[in-house]
């Protein structure tokens, strides 16, 4: 019999009104209860990993997010019940993150991250600490390049010189962290384009492509709307003034690729 990969009961599919099926997910405002909030510049709404962990994991199996920043995916796989791993680059960032995470701790749940480059970081040392043999989700959420400067570190995806030497860069992690993802489980890319010198680099098709040459399965294209990020909700008139004078069109979604192994 096929393992269950989420907690619903299917046979109340009436009642999961919560439970979001369409590919176009039009978000009005984030979720910035308790430990959530919106001030690390980059970091992505809560909902976004609560729909992915709701239907793609069950209470007590473990989670893996390689670029935890904030920890966001952190906050909210504890509230609900999942164990979760970031790996995060920035030792600042990473302990800031896991401070707010245990603020809002109230169980045995295990919530923890690791400073290193996910490219290289020695996989092993989450199932050798946590005894685990793999874990049942991935969410990858890179620099969308180099849109936000993350840090000054060369190891730091943003600071990738090239389109193509950031995608070989998202690929090792990819590779690197894949490798712990058991067998028939999912796994997400949340990502946006990017415009350079008037022409647009659709950074998320692109990398979509590097999933599926890693030899796993595309289920799903996501698209999600954003509205006012830190970044630019001062410049709208600016932005708007620039598309029209360029022929050009203003970001307003970005992706989420579902995979499966
Ligand atoms: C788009 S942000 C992720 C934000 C996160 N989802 C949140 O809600 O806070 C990307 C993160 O990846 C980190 N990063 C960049 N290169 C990395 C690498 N090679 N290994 C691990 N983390 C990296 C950056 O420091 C940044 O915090």
């Amino acid at each position: 019999m096929m393992r269950k990969i989420n907690d619903l009961d299917i046979t109340k599919w009436k009642e999961l009104n919560d439970i979001w099926t369409d590919s176009l997910w039009l978000i009005p405002q984030r979720d910035n209860s308790g430990a959530h909030n919106a001030n690390y510049h980059g970091n992505f709404v809560p909902q976004i990993p609560h729909q992915l962990l709701a239907r793609y994991t069950r209470a007590g199996e473990f989670v893996l997010d390689p670029f935890s920043g904030s920890g966001t995916t952190l906050i909210e796989a504890q509230r609900m019940g999942r164990n979760s791993i970031g790996i995060e680059l920035q030792p600042f960032v990473a302990n800031e993150a896991i401070q707010r995470v245990h603020s809002e701790q109230k169980s045995n749940l295990i919530a923890d991250t690791f400073v290193d480059d996910s490219r290289t970081f020695d996989i092993r040392r989450i199932t050798n600490t946590y005894k685990i043999n793999n874990v049942q989700f991935i969410i990858y959420h890179p620099p969308y390049w180099d849109i936000i400067k993350f840090s000054d570190d060369e190891n730091d995806l943003s600071n990738s010189k090239t389109l193509n030497d950031f995608l070989e860069n998202f690929r090792k992690v990819v590779k690197n962290t894949s490798a712990v993802l058991e067998n028939g489980r999912y796994c997400a890319v949340v990502i946006g384009d990017k415009y350079t010198n008037g022409q647009l680099i659709p950074l998320g098709f692109y990398c979509m492509q590097v999933m599926q040459q890693e030899g796993l399965t595309l289920k799903a294209t996501i698209v999600k709307n954003f509205e006012h990020t830190k970044g630019k909700s001062n410049q709208q008139a600016l932005w708007r003034q620039r598309a029209l004078k360029n022929g050009l069109y203003i970001f307003k979604h970005e992706y989420i690729f579902l995979f499966k192994k």
